[in-house]
């Protein structure tokens, strides 16, 4: 089924545009831009078109979700070490008022404690973590259905 809504602002936080230089066992061993590249094709596959935002300043995120209404349809985002305990990424996920999925290369919950909580949790559709790539592609699908009802 073709979608009316199908925009997609995938949103990577703190240190992830450092991924291939980050440990390959935790993380896997693509770069940044190969991951955008195959989160390309898993939207395409599934007739969603991504865009792609990376930033290592919190206020730049924050800012980059104020401006997403009009412009997006939903959001995949991985917000790395803030994922844990920016109140403010929070806030204004909530602002954005957009179906969102949230993602993780690595099993958090298997991980150090700290790691275990999520203050973007209660906003989302979904919580995918310990998949890599893939789980990316599990996050769209997840999207994908919310934007078909
Ligand atoms: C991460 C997990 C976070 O705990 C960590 O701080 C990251 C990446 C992940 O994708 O597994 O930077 O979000």
């Amino acid at each position: 089924m073709q979608l009316s809504r199908n925009r997609i602002e995938v949103m990577h936080g703190v240190n992830l545009g450092e991924l291939g230089r980050r440990d390959p066992e935790v993380y896997g061993d693509l770069t940044y831009v190969q991951l955008e590249r195959r989160i390309t094709e898993f939207g395409r596959e599934l007739g969603l078109e991504t865009r792609f935002f990376q930033t290592n300043h919190e206020g730049e995120f924050v800012e980059r979700l104020h401006k997403l209404e009009g412009l997006a349809d939903g959001i995949v985002l991985n917000p790395g070490a803030w994922t844990h305990y920016s109140w403010a990424i929070h806030d204004a996920l909530e602002l954005s008022g957009l179906p969102a999925v949230e993602v993780h290369l690595s099993d958090v919950d298997r991980r150090e404690e700290w790691r275990r909580l999520s203050v973007i949790r209660d906003l989302c559709l979904a919580r995918v973590a310990g998949q890599g790539v893939e789980g990316y592609r599990a996050a769209l699908e997840r999207l994908r259905e919310e934007l078909e009802r």
